[in-house]
């Protein structure tokens, strides 16, 4: 069995940092499930679609053409969406609120649901996202949640965004983290919760470093 280390948590709490630093330390695949969800949601604006167009939606879903490519140099995924590169679109907020929004409906999550465990593959595999560790990869032998409280995620969100060169204020920030964590907690299917077997780590007052070796812990036992 290929082992998997699912990374769940609310936004801005620095699960892709996190997974990012664990994935290359173990020498593991990545799997970033809300760029998934962005890219996707990128698509269906593209094409007008609205998130009762159901039908066209598991269509889109099903046909996706999406790639994700390591890019060492930037220490960072390049995402390519109909082969065209659009990592910088996908970090919006604007992409983020969207793909919120169509991730509520559960036929379109799961036809999403083979995409993402075919990143399932030898030597193993980093997943992070809001569902990994209760649905995606429910099997999957190591589980953590992040969690921090909301002012100190929002300040991450804020820094994350200045160092990709997209502007935004704190209020507004903190405001529109706010209303994605109440939806994607909120919501029927699949919403963000802790698997029962999950390690919770509440990170609000701990360096990125000491999050990794938390989580490294976990998996080295
Ligand atoms: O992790 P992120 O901020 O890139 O995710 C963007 C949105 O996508 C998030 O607000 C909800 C949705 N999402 C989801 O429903 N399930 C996942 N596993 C990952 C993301």
């Amino acid at each position: 069995m290929i082992p998997v280390l699912t990374i769940d948590g609310p936004s801005g709490v620095g699960k892709g940092t996190v997974s990012n630093i664990v994935a290359n330390e173990l020498k593991w695949h990545i799997l970033d499930s809300g760029a998934i969800y962005r890219a996707f949601a990128l698509a269906a604006s593209k094409r007008d679609l609205l998130p009762e167009n159901t039908k066209e939606l598991i269509d889109l879903a099903s046909n996706l053409e999406l790639k994700f490519v390591s890019s060492p140099l930037k220490n960072d995924l390049e995402i390519y969406l109909d082969n065209q590169e659009v990592s910088s679109d996908l970090r919006t907020e604007k992409t983020a609120e969207l793909a919120s929004k169509f991730a509520m409906i559960g036929s379109l999550r799961e036809s999403l649901l083979i995409r993402q465990r075919d990143f399932r593959k030898p030597p193993g595999l980093v997943a992070d996202g809001r569902d990994m560790g209760t649905v995606v990869f429910k099997d999957a032998p190591y589980k953590v949640f992040l969690t921090a409280n909301v002012e100190e995620r929002a300040k991450r969100r804020l820094k994350q965004l200045h160092q990709k060169g997209i502007t935004g204020n704190i209020s507004h920030t903190l405001e529109e983290v706010r209303n994605r964590d109440e939806r994607d907690s909120s919501r029927k299917h699949s919403p963000l919760k802790p698997s029962k077997e999950a390690l919770i780590i509440d990170t609000s007052d701990l360096t990125v470093d000491e999050v990794v070796t938390k989580v490294m812990a976990l998996v080295k036992v």
